[in-house]
């Protein structure tokens, strides 16, 4: 397992040793403890991988560590505490783990704050992943799969949005992203990497064990959060950013995919690149728009009562659809949802309900 570090966490839950993480790769996760990467470290898990979590758990909670080893029943979860801008603790996660790929997921993800802070953006977002370029060459590492987001769409022309769509960014945040995916292309040119870039539409929902889920630390910008929220009594109401957009019933419609389909997502990514070291970029999604009311309706179904919304201006920079083309995530993946509306919205309101930290 490596020599231990200062900064190594470990976790003790259950001992159970599988026979078969003698063969396992090992994946390094960064943001392994937040809400995608948590699903992902469970999904990676199951697959038969083992994983190391670098988090400086800027907006999430170690818990998160105990109960990914409940969840996986593994008597260890291996997390350094830090940051991806740390060049000399990611030397040390490679020399004390022979790491087969990364999956990049640690970066800022707040539009808004993006505009007030662009800097620290383009630091943990752009500087991050050549912090993290410059380990993995070194350490001779050829595959790592990338969070991407629909943001690098920009306003689509076009619904449902294939991935040969224009790229466009509205916002620091969605710069870094846009650049981020352009640092990627440049860098597979030259050198003999293979990169998986997946586009997440809107992720939503938690892990079925009510252990996981979106925990975030201020009042959530995005949507489903939002709506738990006001379920769990902790804000008084949703604000529907806009009733008269040219939509089914005027609200803006989005693509909510379940956070354990998009985990998935990333397993099927990681085990494509490794087997055949060709790199690729695919929109996640369902291919299924709910607009803002329907999404209000459906958690109350799920929680057993209305929820109160009030009708509020629309939210600068908010385009009124937005549905991924799912064609080539299929064809080049194999990967398909699993889960729908309702598994969303209960997954979310059993999470808020039973476990979520205060
Ligand atoms: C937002 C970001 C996007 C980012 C994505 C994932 C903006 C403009 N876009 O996308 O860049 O990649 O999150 O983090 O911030 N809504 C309400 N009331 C609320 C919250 C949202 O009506 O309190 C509406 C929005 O207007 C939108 C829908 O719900 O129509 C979904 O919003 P949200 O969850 O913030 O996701 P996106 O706007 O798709």
């Amino acid at each position: 397992m490596g020599q231990r570090s200062d900064r190594q966490l470990d976790h003790c839950t259950r001992s159970i040793a599988s026979a078969d993480n003698q063969m396992a790769q090992k994946i390094l996760l960064t943001g392994g403890a937040g809400y995608i990467g948590s699903h992902t470290y469970v999904a990676l898990i199951e697959a038969g991988f083992e994983v190391v979590i670098l988090d400086n758990f800027s907006n999430s909670n170690p818990s998160v560590l105990i109960r990914l080893g409940q969840i996986t029943r593994q008597n260890q979860v291996i997390c350094y505490e830090g940051s991806v801008l740390d060049k000399a603790l990611l030397a040390q996660i490679f020399t004390e783990h022979d790491i087969s790929a990364v999956i990049h997921f640690a970066a800022l993800k707040a539009v808004g704050e993006s505009v007030e802070q662009p800097l620290a953006y383009f630091s943990t977002n752009i500087t991050g992943l050549l912090c993290l370029f410059e380990t993995i060459k070194t350490a001779g590492i050829k595959h790592l799969v990338f969070s991407s987001s629909a943001t690098v769409y920009g306003e689509p022309e076009e619904v449902p949005i294939s991935e040969t769509a224009p790229l466009q960014f509205t916002n620091p945040y969605g710069f870094t992203k846009v650049a981020s995916e352009q640092i990627l292309t440049q860098a597979a040119a030259a050198d003999p990497w293979a990169f998986g870039v997946l586009r997440y539409f809107n992720p939503a929902g938690a892990h079925p064990s009510g252990l996981i889920g979106e925990d975030p630390f201020d009042i959530p910008n995005n949507l489903m959060p939002y709506i738990a929220k006001v379920a769990s009594g902790a804000l008084p109401h949703l604000n529907v950013f806009g009733n008269d957009y040219d939509t089914r019933d005027g609200t803006g419609e989005r693509d909510y995919i379940h956070v354990c389909d998009l985990a998935q997502g990333h397993v099927l990514s990681l085990q494509k690149l490794l087997s055949t070291h060709e790199g690729h970029v695919v929109n996640l999604g369902t291919g299924q728009a709910y607009s803002v009311l329907e999404m209000n309706a459906a958690y109350g179904e799920a929680v057993g009562r209305d929820l109160p919304y009030v009708i509020a201006p629309r939210r600068p920079g908010d385009v009124p659809t937005c549905l991924a083309d799912v064609r080539k995530a299929k064809k080049v993946l194999g990967f398909e949802t699993q889960f729908g509306l309702a598994d969303m919205c209960q997954s979310s309101w059993n999470w808020i309900e039973t476990q979520a930290p205060s």
